[in-house]
């Protein structure tokens, strides 16, 4: 049966980090509506340009843009064998929109403690040409090792973070009841270091 799975968690509950990992782990593509936002704004699209204004102040992109977003990816010859979705739902609409396109499988929810959270997300550093993600506490380079220097992703800026923070509270953390009703939803704890948590996810994921 293919997998079809998605990475629920708080913005840094570390997502991303697990995404790459479990993606190459099953051979699935990696969807990540974040970064193809950040993609397109980089880019100067018509879909960047409508994102930019929302994700710069820690609120979410509309649910129509999104949702057709994530539709018209998920027909890509390379999802045919299962996905990954990393930020994707974000709302109850969004979840019940996938619901129509495609069967979940299996639903990852990473969890943080709040606390946590903030730290996390001010001391990450980006790479903006191959999307190498750091954090200053275990790397202190100021280049990536492609060797572009490292940036701070625009709405990583403390006033943005608290935004995004609540954003989840209120629309994103509902998902959590949502998919435990279904029965798919599996919960990990991603307090702690980046190689337990990923071993956690290995064995749920089996
Ligand atoms: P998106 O890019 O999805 O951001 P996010 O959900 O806020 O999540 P992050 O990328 O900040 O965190 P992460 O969980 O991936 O953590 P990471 O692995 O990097 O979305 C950005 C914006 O796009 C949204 O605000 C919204 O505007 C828009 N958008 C996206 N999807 C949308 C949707 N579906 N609907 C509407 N709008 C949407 O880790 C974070 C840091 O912690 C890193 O530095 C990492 O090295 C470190 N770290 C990771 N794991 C650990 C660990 N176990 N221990 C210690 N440090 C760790
Ligand atoms: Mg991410």
């Amino acid at each position: 049966m293919s997998k079809n799975i998605i990475l629920l968690g708080a913005p840094g509950a570390g997502k991303g980090t697990q995404a790459i990992k479990i993606a190459e782990r099953y051979k699935i593509p990696h969807i990540s509506t974040g970064d193809i936002f950040r993609k397109n704004i980089r880019e100067g699209t018509p879909i960047g340009l409508k994102a930019k204004g929302y994700i710069d102040g820690g609120k979410l992109v509309p649910d129509e843009v999104t949702i057709a977003l994530v539709d018209s990816r998920l027909k890509e010859s390379d999802c045919a064998k299962g996905w990954l979705l990393d930020g994707f739902p974000r709302t109850t609409a969004q979840a019940e929109a996938l619901d129509k396109i495609a069967k979940v499988t299996t639903v990852v929810n990473v969890d943080v403690d709040l606390n946590k959270l903030s730290d996390r997300i001010t001391s990450r550093r980006v790479c903006p040409d191959c999307g190498g993600s750091y954090s200053t506490v275990t790397y202190s380079n100021s280049n990536c090792t492609c060797g572009s220097k490292l940036v701070q992703r625009d709405d990583d800026k403390e006033e943005t973070v608290k935004s995004r923070l609540q954003v989840y509270a209120n629309s994103t953390a509902p998902l959590i009841e949502y998919y435990k009703k279904k029965g798919v939803l599996v919960s990990v704890d991603g307090n702690k270091a980046i190689d337990e948590v990923a071993k956690e996810i290995a064995k749920v994921l089996g």
